[in-house]
């Protein structure tokens, strides 16, 4: 274990921690160390049952050892090398075996660093490609309410979560929204998708008979919304959506930064729901999260678009310094070999009936207004205090860590998305400690 794990930092003011109360966390640290498969462990030397995967994304646990040595020996081989007119043959392998594992259709992989970046890229190649083939009046994107799509400006201006709009001035233009899919009242406590609310994918075509589709270039959307607080897609939503695309000439982009690698007990979601869309983007388990990536998978009739003219000339005028970095590469390789010998992709479905089971069996607990559950992803709504929103989620995630289990809340709504190695013995602790959360908190 690392000697690190006893020094205690001695001044916490310099760090400006992302989506963090950061007065009150620097009065009262939580500090993680160490990792290994389901646990952390804490400066205090506690075990922290990891009930999140990280930030949804260690999906094969902790420190696996086959990711390590792969990072070990790329750093000491080949540490940089430029993707801008020069190649390193690992990027090129990994891109393969991405493709191979992808939807079919999805054949070309453009990398960044990122689920914000791949969410950039995918909407840069989405206005550059209808721009390509000569149609480029196509500039209009259409996002989703409550939808998460990163912080950079192109995915707050379609993302749909007004804490993250509201401080940044009129964003991108030419954006519209479809409404969330949340009906709490109808489909509250539903296992699975929800029966009702197909319907609102129709809102689409008020939305392009308002704009008229010849403006329209994209729709984007999360399959099953993550960071709002796990909205699963009504029954037949994804591929109504999909045929209003088709019609229209519309790109349909699916946000898998949460859902690909096995979130769901499938691939990805295309896999999970039968609807394939035309751009696909993935971070976070692409590397298991170990190593910051992105990958932005694209239909094959896409990428030729721009396969056209001198050859000497660059086709896309986008990129990043660190796309398919070998490190990240390695990482990823052997994040996929990984998944694969382990069967994880498909982990998710066979613990799903278990991890429903369990999660339902919250829905007398105190607070308790609805729980949602879909692959190994899960949420439990809470009522707000009133007046102060926020607060009684954010004791309930103070009070499991205290228990020695990390949660995610957002907004008040506990978010749940253990690694796919999650044992039941994991899940029942999961499920006992938010038990004596729910009891004790206010
Ligand atoms: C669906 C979705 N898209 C994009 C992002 C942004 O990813 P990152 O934080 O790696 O920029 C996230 C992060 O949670 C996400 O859930």
């Amino acid at each position: 274990m690392s000697n690190r794990l006893n020094v205690k930092p001695n001044d916490l003011s310099a760090f400006w921690m992302p989506f963090t109360a950061n007065r009150q966390f620097k009065q009262a640290p939580r500090m993680l160390v160490a990792a290994k498969d389901m646990h952390y462990t804490a400066d205090d030397g506690r075990r922290i049952l990891d009930g999140t995967a990280g930030l949804w994304c260690v999906n094969a646990g902790h420190c696996r050892p086959r990711i390590t040595e792969a990072i070990q020996k790329q750093v000491a081989e080949l540490d940089y090398a430029p993707a801008f007119q020069m190649g390193h043959p690992i990027v090129f392998e990994f891109a393969n075996r991405l493709v191979d594992m992808a939807p079919a259709g999805l054949e070309h992989v453009f990398f960044t660093n990122s689920g914000s970046e791949s969410v950039e890229t995918a909407l840069k190649i989405a206005l550059a490609y209808h721009r390509a083939r000569g149609d480029g009046a196509r500039f209009r994107l259409i996002g989703r309410e409550r939808g998460y799509h990163g912080v950079n400006f192109g995915g707050i201006s379609v993302g749909g979560i007004v804490a993250n709009r509201k401080m940044f001035g009129t964003l991108l233009t030419g954006v519209d929204h479809l409404p969330h899919t949340h009906l709490p009242g109808r489909n509250a406590f539903t296992r699975g998708e929800p029966e009702h609310g197909a319907e609102l994918a129709d809102e689409l075509e008020r939305i392009v008979a308002l704009h008229d589709a010849s403006t329209v270039a994209a729709v984007i959307v999360e399959p099953v919304a993550g960071s709002t607080g796990v909205l699963i897609p009504p029954k037949g939503y994804l591929k109504r959506l999909r045929e209003i695309c088709d019609k229209h000439g519309i790109l349909l982009i699916f946000d898998e930064v949460i859902t690909g690698f096995g979130r769901l007990g499938a691939p990805f979601a295309a896999d999970y729901f039968d609807v394939v869309p035309d751009i696909m983007t993935t971070a976070k388990g692409v590397t298991n999260g170990v190593i910051p990536m992105g990958a932005v998978l694209v239909k094959k009739e896409i990428h030729d678009a721009f396969m056209n003219g001198p050859e000497h000339l660059i086709e896309f005028f986008h990129g990043y310094t660190y796309s398919g970095n070998p490190i990240a590469s390695a990482a990823g390789l052997a994040t996929l070999e990984t998944y694969k010998e382990e069967g994880l992709l498909t982990r998710g479905a066979e613990l799903a009936p278990y991890w429903e089971e369990a999660l339902h069996s919250l829905k007398d607990a105190p607070h308790v207004i609805d729980i949602r559950n879909i692959g190994l992803v899960g949420a439990i709504e809470l009522e707000p205090i009133a007046g102060q929103p926020t607060r009684r989620a954010f004791s309930a995630f103070l009070k499991a860590f205290e228990k020695g289990v990390l949660i995610r809340t957002t907004g008040d709504i506990i978010a749940l998305s253990p690694p796919l190695i999650v044992e039941k013995s994991h899940i029942d602790m999961i499920v006992d400690c938010l038990k004596g959360v729910l009891d004790e908190i206010e």
